[in-house]
C-alpha cells in the first residue's frame, strides 16, 4: 500500500485535552469538508466539530482530514500536517476553480438543494460535477498515503461521497463508513440528478451509511429497491452494485450540559440579567439559522407578520430576534435569499415599528455558543421552522438552555429531523403561515404547567440521545460491519 509522502508542511501544536478511553483498536480517520482551525491550539465551536474531536480523542490515535478552509492559487496544494496531542490534522487548500466548482458548484448548487427537496434551485453542470469528482479523487489520493491497515475511516456529509470509492480503488480494504448530516431525498427527487446512479453507487463503497432519520433511510432503501434493483433487508443489510453494506439511523445529538453550564457561569450572569431587564414584562421570540433557503426564514417572517396582524395586542410587547450568520455567500441562490430577507425584514419593521419598539431584530452575525445559550434562555419561544433539515441542532440547543422552572416553548417544523424526537414541541407545517402564526401565539400564552411538562419530556430525549451516544453507536455499528466483512 502507499507510503507516507515527504512533501508536506508539518507543524506541532499545543496538545489537545487529555485522552479519553480508547474506543477502537486502530486509528480513527475522520474526513469532512470542513476541518476546525487548530492554529494556536484553538478548536472551533460547532456541533459537528465538537462531536468529531471527541471521537478522535476517544480513539488511541486519530487523523482529521479535509479542506483547510483556504482558497489558494495552486491547482494541487501540499497537505499541511498539524499534530495536536493524539490528533493529527491534515488539511489541503482548494484552488479558486475547485472552490467555485466543487464547493460552491456541485456540492452547494446541485447536491444541497436536491437533498433539501429544492429541485427548482438546483443547477446540474457537468463541469461542476467533474470538479467534484476531481477534488474527491485528489483528497482520496492524498489520504491514501496516510492510511494504515487497521484504520477505520469515517467520512461526513455530501461533499465527499465519492471519497470511499477512490480509497477502495487504491486497494484499501479498511472499514469505512459515511454519515449524511443532510436529509436523503425521496428517489423521485434524487433521480432529477442526471448522474444519480454514479452518486449512489459511490455510497456503496462504504460498509455503513448513517442517516439522521428513518425517513432518510427509507428514501435510500426505496432507491436501492426500485432504481438500483438491489435488495434491502428489514435490519438494513443492502446488496447492490455488486457490494454488500449496511444502512442505519443515528440521530445526531448535542451535549446538553454545554447549554446549561454558561448560565450558571458568574461572568455571564450580568449579561443574562441585562437581557431580562431589557425585555421587561414583554415576550421574546428567537430564531438562529445559517442564512440558507432550507431554513424557511422567509415563511417564518411571513408567519410573524401574520401573527402581528391577527393578534394586535402583541404589538409593542413581543419582539423577535432572528440571528442569521451569512453562509455560502458566493452562491447566487444565497445572494438572492439574503436580498429577499433584508427586504422582508424592512417591510415588517416599516409596517409595525414604533418609536420605542422594533418588532423584528434581524441580525446577520454569528455568536459564540455561550452567548447563544443566554439568548435561548432569555426567549420565551424558539422558532425552528426549516422547510427541510437533516436534524437541526438549534432545536435541541434551545430546549437544553431553558430554565427548568420556567421553560420556553419550541415551535418546530415537521420537516426537521429533530421533529422525530422532540414530539412535545409545537409541531408545525412551515408552509402554513396561519397555523405557524397561531402556534407562536399559543407558545406565548402557554400555561406554566404545560410548558414544564413538554420541556421535561423533550429534555429526557435530548439527554438520552446525546452527542456521545450518536458517536458511540455509529462507531460500534461500523466496527461490527468491519468484523462481519472480515469474517465473510
Ligand atoms: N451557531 C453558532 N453561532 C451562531 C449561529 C449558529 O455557533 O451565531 C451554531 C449553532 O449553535 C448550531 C450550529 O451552528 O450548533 C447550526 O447547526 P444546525 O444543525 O442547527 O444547522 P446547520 O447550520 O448545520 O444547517
Ligand atoms: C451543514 C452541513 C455541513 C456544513 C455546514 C456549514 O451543517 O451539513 O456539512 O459544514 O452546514 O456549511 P458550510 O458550507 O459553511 O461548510
Amino acid at each position: 500500500m502507499a507510503t507516507k509522502p515527504t512533501d508536506t508542511k508539518k507543524t506541532k501544536k499545543k496538545p489537545a485535552k487529555a485522552k479519553a478511553p480508547a474506543m477502537t483498536d486502530g486509528r480513527l480517520i475522520v474526513v469532512s469538508n470542513r476541518v476546525p482551525d487548530v492554529k494556536g491550539g484553538k478548536v472551533q465551536a460547532g456541533g459537528l466539530a465538537v462531536a468529531l474531536e471527541e471521537a478522535l480523542l476517544a480513539a488511541k490515535e486519530g487523523v482529521w482530514f479535509g479542506w483547510s478552509g483556504r482558497v489558494g492559487s495552486n491547482s494541487h496544494s501540499r497537505p499541511e500536517v498539524t499534530e495536536a496531542g493524539p490528533i493529527t490534522y491534515i488539511t489541503m487548500d482548494l484552488s479558486r476553480k475547485a472552490y467555485n466548482e466543487y464547493y460552491n458548484g456541485f456540492a452547494n448548487r446541485a447536491l444541497w438543494p436536491l437533498f433539501h427537496y429544492r429541485i427548482d434551485l438546483a443547477t446540474f453542470s457537468r463541469e461542476h460535477q467533474a470538479r467534484y469528482m476531481e477534488v474527491n479523487t485528489m483528497f482520496g489520493d492524498e489520504l491514501s498515503h496516510y492510511l494504515k491497515p487497521g484504520d477505520t475511516v469515517w467520512v461526513h456529509d455530501y461533499h465527499l461521497i465519492p471519497l470511499g470509492q477512490c480509497l477502495r480503488r487504491h486497494g484499501h480494504d479498511q472499514t469505512m463508513g459515511i454519515f449524511l448530516h443532510t436529509p436523503f431525498p425521496a428517489a423521485e427527487v434524487l433521480i432529477a440528478l442526471p448522474t444519480h446512479r454514479e452518486l449512489v453507487q459511490a455510497l456503496a463503497a462504504y460498509d455503513l451509511i448513517g442517516f439522521q432519520t428513518e425517513n432518510d433511510k427509507r428514501a435510500f432503501a426505496d432507491y436501492i429497491r426500485y432504481e438500483a434493483r438491489g435488495t434491502v433487508t428489514k435490519d438494513g443489510r443492502v446488496s447492490a452494485f455488486g457490494r454488500k453494506f449496511r444502512i442505519a439511523v443515528f440521530p445526531i445529538g448535542i451535549n446538553p450540559e454545554q447549554f446549561e453550564g454558561p448560565v450558571a457561569n458568574p461572568k455571564q450572569m450580568s449579561w443574562a440579567r441585562d437581557l431580562k431587564e431589557r425585555s421587561g414584562d414583554g415576550s421574546w421570540l428567537i430564531g438562529v439559522d445559517r442564512l440558507d433557503y432550507s431554513k424557511g426564514i422567509a415563511q417564518r417572517f411571513a408567519a410573524y407578520e401574520r401573527m402581528l396582524e391577527r393578534y394586535p395586542a402583541y404589538r409593542g410587547w413581543v419582539s423577535y430576534f432572528q440571528i442569521t450568520p451569512p453562509s455560502r455567500g458566493e452562491v447566487a441562490e444565497y445572494k438572492q435569499i439574503r436580498r429577499d430577507l433584508e427586504a422582508q425584514a424592512g417591510h415588517i419593521n416599516g409596517r409595525f415599528a414604533d418609536m420605542d419598539w422594533v418588532p423584528l431584530n434581524y441580525i446577520n452575525k454569528s455568536y459564540s455558543r455561550d452567548r447563544l445559550a443566554l439568548f435561548y434562555r432569555a426567549c420565551g419561544v424558539g422558532l425552528v421552522t426549516p422547510l427541510r433539515d437533516g436534524m437541526n441542532l438549534v432545536a435541541k440547543e434551545y430546549v437544553a438552555s431553558q430554565n427548568p422552572s420556567d421553560p420556553g416553548v419550541l415551535v418546530l417544523s415537521r420537516f426537521a429531523g429533530a421533529a422525530r424526537e422532540l414530539t412535545d414541541a409545537l409541531i408545525v407545517n412551515p408552509y402554513d403561515v396561519n397555523s405557524v402564526a397561531d402556534a407562536i401565539a399559543q407558545g406565548i400564552e402557554m400555561p406554566l404547567d404545560e410548558r414544564r411538562r413538554r420541556w421535561q419530556s423533550m429534555m429526557k430525549v435530548i439527554r438520552k440521545n446525546d452527542l456521545n451516544r450518536w458517536r458511540e453507536t455509529y462507531l460500534a455499528a461500523l466496527a461490527a460491519c468491519g468484523a462481519e466483512r472480515s469474517a465473510a
